[in-house]
C-alpha cells in the first residue's frame, strides 16, 4: 500500500475533495476565522482560496509529501501566509494556547486517534478560541449506518485509514470543546459518505 498511499491517494483526494460542490461548504467553514490558525490535515490546500483576510497566518499540519507538493501553487498564490509546521495532528509542535483558531476539514475521519488530535487542538488553541470543522461521519439513518459499517473496512484500506462511522459532534464534545453552532445534512453524493457536519466549537480553556 506504500506507493498507493503516498503517491496515488493524495491525488485522488485532491480530485474528490476538490469538486465544485464543495466550495460552498469550504466557504462556510472558513468564514470568521481570524488571527493564527492551525489547520490539521491541510492536504492539497483546498481551503486556501477560502481563508478570510482576517487570518494572519495558517500553520499547516500534513503528513503526505505529495499533498504538500500539490498544495504549492495554491499556497504561492494565497493572500494569507501558510507555513507547514508539522506532520501529525496528534502531536502538534506548537506552544500551548498559541493559536486563535483551528480548522479541520475531512480530517477527523482519517487521523488514527481523533481523540489525540482533538486534545492537541484544545492544547494549542487559546481559551475562548474556536475549532471550525467540516467532516463526514456517522449518519442518522439506520439503513445508511448499516452500509457505513459494511463499507468501512474497505474504505479504511483504500482511503488512507478514513472511517465512515465517527460521530463527529460526540468526539468533539468528548474532547472538551463546547459546540457553539452545528449544521448537519446530506451533501450531494452517495449517502454513506455524504452525511456532513459543519460548525464551530469553543475551547472553554
Ligand atoms: C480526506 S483528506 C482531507 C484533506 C483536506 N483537509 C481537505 O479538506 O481537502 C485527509 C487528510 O488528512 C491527512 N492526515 C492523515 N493522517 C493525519 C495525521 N495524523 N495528522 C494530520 N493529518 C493527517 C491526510 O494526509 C489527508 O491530507
Amino acid at each position: 500500500m506504500g506507493f498507493y498511499r503516498e503517491h496515488i491517494l493524495p491525488r485522488l483526494v485532491d480530485r474528490a475533495c476538490g469538486i465544485a460542490s464543495m466550495d460552498g461548504w469550504r466557504a462556510g467553514v472558513t468564514a470568521g476565522l481570524q488571527g493564527r490558525v492551525v489547520e490539521i490535515g491541510f492536504g492539497s490546500g483546498l481551503n486556501v482560496a477560502h481563508y478570510p483576510a482576517t487570518v494572519d497566518v495558517v500553520l499547516a499540519v500534513e503528513p503526505a509529501a505529495v499533498a504538500r507538493r500539490l498544495a504549492a501553487r495554491r499556497v504561492a498564490s494565497s493572500l494569507v501566509p501558510v507555513e507547514h509546521i508539522g506532520l501529525d495532528g496528534q502531536a502538534i509542535p506548537l506552544e500551548d494556547g498559541s493559536c486563535d483558531a483551528a480548522l479541520s476539514t475531512f480530517t477527523l475521519c482519517t487521523v488514527p486517534e481523533a481523540r489525540l488530535a482533538l486534545a492537541e487542538l484544545r492544547r494549542v488553541v487559546r481559551p475562548g478560541g474556536h475549532l471550525q470543522f467540516l467532516e463526514h461521519g456517522l449518519a442518522p439513518d439506520p439503513k445508511v449506518v448499516a452500509w457505513q459499517r459494511r463499507l468501512e473496512p474497505l474504505q479504511r484500506r483504500l482511503a488512507g485509514g478514513c472511517h465512515l462511522t465517527r460521530d463527529i459532534p460526540a468526539i468533539i464534545t468528548d474532547a472538551g470543546f463546547v459546540l457553539d453552532h452545528v449544521e448537519q445534512r446530506y451533501a450531494k453524493g452517495p449517502r454513506p459518505w455524504s452525511w456532513f457536519t459543519t460548525g464551530i466549537a469553543v475551547n472553554p480553556g
